[in-house]
């Protein structure tokens, strides 16, 4: 899985990208200096995130979870009008982030929000509603994963008809289908998928994925 990640991607990648690769290496190295875990998504993942803000027009993406902001960093090379709002709880995570966004050039198009989600999020709400910013076109969940659905609902109010909400690590190397589970973060991957099932609000689907980061896969749904 790895080498035909690390194949393809370094062709449908090559140095004159953007993101450069180097920017992406120094948002992984520092990361990896600065002690924080090596959970961002691969490098084709991310890839596949901006390659959604484009076409989706986004000028505004959601993130909950930024840790290093590496996908960050993808979702905000989409275009120069894209603007991502990142909500991170760990403000060691989020000044590593900023150190990461200044060598990539993104620092003016990517807002870190500090504190926890379910505190951040009615805040930016109440924002959109003051019409102090617009609504989101992209969203990517990928923090405490027992609020995967709380997430999902907070954002919904936040989102403009037509958007792509996108969930991280909801496959887990298969325990997703395993009915029987302690692990909160299968607890929270089985909530999201039966609560966007039932919702009339949402159309979504759960995609496998096998790469350099193992076997997991994102859930995706569509706001009708
Ligand atoms: C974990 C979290 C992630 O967001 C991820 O992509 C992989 C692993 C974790 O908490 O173990
Ligand atoms: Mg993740």
């Amino acid at each position: 899985w790895t080498a035909v990640d690390r194949y393809s991607f370094s062709h449908l990648h090559p140095k004159s990208s953007n993101p450069s690769p180097e920017a992406l290496e120094y948002a992984l190295s520092n990361s990896e200096e600065k002690g924080l875990p090596d959970i961002a998504v691969s490098p084709s993942q991310g890839k596949f995130l901006m390659l959604q803000a484009k076409l989706l027009k986004a000028k505004n993406v959601l993130e909950i979870g930024t840790l290093g902001g590496y996908s960050t960093i993808w979702m905000a090379n989409a275009s120069p009008e894209t603007k991502v709002t990142s909500v991170e709880v760990d403000k060691r995570r989020a000044e590593v982030a900023q150190e990461n966004f200044q060598k990539a050039g993104v620092s003016d198009r990517v807002e870190v929000r500090l504190g926890p989600g379910m505190e951040v999020l009615p805040q930016v709400a109440e924002e959109i509603k003051q019409g102090k910013r617009g609504k989101f076109q992209l969203v990517f969940i990928d923090a405490d994963k027992q609020n995967n659905w709380n997430y999902v609902e907070a954002a919904l109010g936040m989102c403009d008809s037509g958007a792509e909400i996108i969930v991280d690590n909801v496959v887990r190397q298969g325990k997703l289908a395993l009915e029987n589970t302690e692990d909160p973060g299968i607890e929270g991957a089985r909530k999201v998928v039966e609560m966007i099932g039932k919702d009339d609000r949402l159309d979504g689907v759960v995609l496998q994925t096998v790469g350099e980061k193992s076997y997991d896969g994102f859930l995706i749904a569509v706001v009708k």
